[in-house]
């Protein structure tokens, strides 16, 4: 469908790769975006046809030369990521000054400086972020053409929110954000623009559905009820870690007064792949008082551990 609308596509790895092209799209629609690539896999993307990546360190630029020779490039830089609650801060991307330094270098070593990517941190809700990154990015095609090179592209990344338990800002809204920031930095010589959106347009499509092993307490005066599920953090609840992301809850039970728990997952049990399947929201109805659904619908918020 998304190839149908016209749609490019960025993945992280050779198996995205495939699937996309397995799937009609066209190799040079496709952007390798993830800044921490094995050789091989660079190698096999470029022998299939991709010509755009990412890179946010010089030995990661030399791998790019080797086994991607004379392809578009772009740098991610750092950002801070405030306002996002799933953060990605420091983990990808690397300062202005050495971004600068690498896309020099990047036409040093015959490729193509393309282009200055970042991302704002997931389920981003502070409009004004853009505005701070892309004046950011900004700055660097500044210095960049000051160095004789006219980068053409500019990588908005994802950060657009998925609606879990709080109303989020309409779609429209980061649209006007985008766009202000750009013409703001801007003004009309506007770069190519690629947006990465992940969680926005896929986050509330599924639900996971788990059953509650056990419901227990610690003592007798303690308020918190322990639940323990048969998923946790590694079987499907990974972004919950640190109370992160809140997802929305939803059970057959009904009718008791909501009370403070504490979700755990047993030790020793293995994550539910093959038993994890999206359904359809509202399609699905839940079987028996042992079964919760996640998705982006809950009373009360639980602290999630193990
Ligand atoms: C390079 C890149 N693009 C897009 C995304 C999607 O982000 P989101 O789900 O916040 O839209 C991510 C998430 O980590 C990413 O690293």
């Amino acid at each position: 469908m998304l190839v149908g609308l016209g749609s490019s596509f960025d993945v992280a790895s050779r198996g995205e790769v495939d699937l996309c092209l397995e799937n009609g799209a066209r190799a040079d629609n496709i952007s390798f975006g993830n800044t921490i690539k094995k050789q091989s896999d660079i190698a096999y993307a470029y022998s299939k046809g991709v010509r755009l990546y990412a890179f946010d360190s010089e030995a990661e630029l030399e791998k790019l030369a080797e086994s991607a020779p004379g392809s578009r490039v772009f740098c991610r830089i750092l950002m801070t990521c405030d306002g996002a609650e799933w953060p990605l801060s420091r983990k990808f991307g690397c300062e202005i000054e050495m971004a600068k330094d690498l896309l020099v270098k990047a036409r040093e070593l015959g490729m193509d400086p393309y282009g200055v990517s970042f991302h704002v941190g997931s389920q981003q809700t502070d409009l004004n972020q853009w505005d701070i990154a892309v004046g950011k990015a900004a700055m660097l095609f500044t210095a960049l053409n000051e160095a004789g090179i006219d980068l053409k592209m500019m990588n908005l990344g994802g950060g657009f929110p998925a609606k879990y338990r709080t109303d989020i800002p309409a779609v429209e809204r980061y649209a006007d954000a985008v766009m202000h920031a750009m013409t703001n930095h801007f003004g009309n010589a506007l770069p190519a623009m690629i947006i990465e959106p992940g969680r926005s347009l896929v986050g509330d499509a599924g639900v996971l559905e788990a059953e509650v092993v056990l419901i227990s307490k610690k003592s007798y005066d303690e308020d918190v009820r322990w639940v323990y599920l048969d998923i946790g953090k590694f079987g499907g609840l990974a972004e919950t870690m640190d109370e992160a992301i809140k997802y929305r809850i939803q059970t057959s039970v009904t009718g008791r007064k909501p009370a403070p728990s504490c979700w755990a997952v047993p030790t020793c049990i293995p994550p539910k792949s093959g038993r994890e399947r999206p359904v359809t929201k509202c399609r699905e109805p839940l079987r028996g008082v042992t079964k919760c659904a996640f998705w982006p619908t809950a009373p009360t918020p639980p602290c999630i551990r193990g």
